[in-house]
């Protein structure tokens, strides 16, 4: 995927955003009531949606972004070049920026170069924020570190 979608257009930006929304509408969330949705983009061009499911026994719980990526893998994808990630409490538009928590970030890590791949969020000002995972995660440790 050209790296420029992300850097010049904005609809292609604003439209993964969108998809995060609607993924967020099927968050399961009976005990935080906080609604996370996640759209992952192939470089292929496909999108895995992703929410959030929790658990009565809490550590259970699956983040929105995690989701997506163990859909898109266990369906044979490699390759990614961002994610959208929206969330807020259940009773909000989730127009405020949501940002992945390390566990996601270091899932990312797994399949994604650091250098390349984009997390979109909302900026809460109607605007999409536009990282590389190497800003939020840097220095990671990855697979690389286990070459021998
Ligand atoms: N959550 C996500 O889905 N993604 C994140 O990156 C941050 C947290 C979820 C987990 C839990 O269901 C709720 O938000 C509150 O932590």
């Amino acid at each position: 995927m050209d790296e420029k979608i992300f850097s010049e257009n904005t609809l292609e930006e604003k439209k993964l955003i969108e998809l995060a929304h609607e993924a967020r509408k099927h968050a399961y969330t009976p005990y935080s009531g906080f609604q996370v949705g996640a759209a992952l983009l192939t470089k292929k061009g496909k999108v895995y949606l992703g929410c959030n499911i929790e658990n009565a026994s809490y550590t259970p719980t699956n983040c929105a972004e995690r989701t997506a990526f163990f859909k898109a893998v266990s369906e044979g994808e490699r390759e990614f070049a961002a994610i959208a990630i929206v969330g807020g409490a259940s009773d909000t538009e989730a127009k405020e920026t949501c940002a992945p928590c390390g566990v996601c970030r270091q899932i990312m890590r797994e399949f994604c170069d650091p250098q390349e791949f984009r997390i979109l969020l909302e900026d809460g000002k109607g605007g999409v924020l536009n990282f590389k995972l190497e800003e939020l995660l840097p220095l990671g440790f990855g697979p690389e570190n286990l070459a021998r």
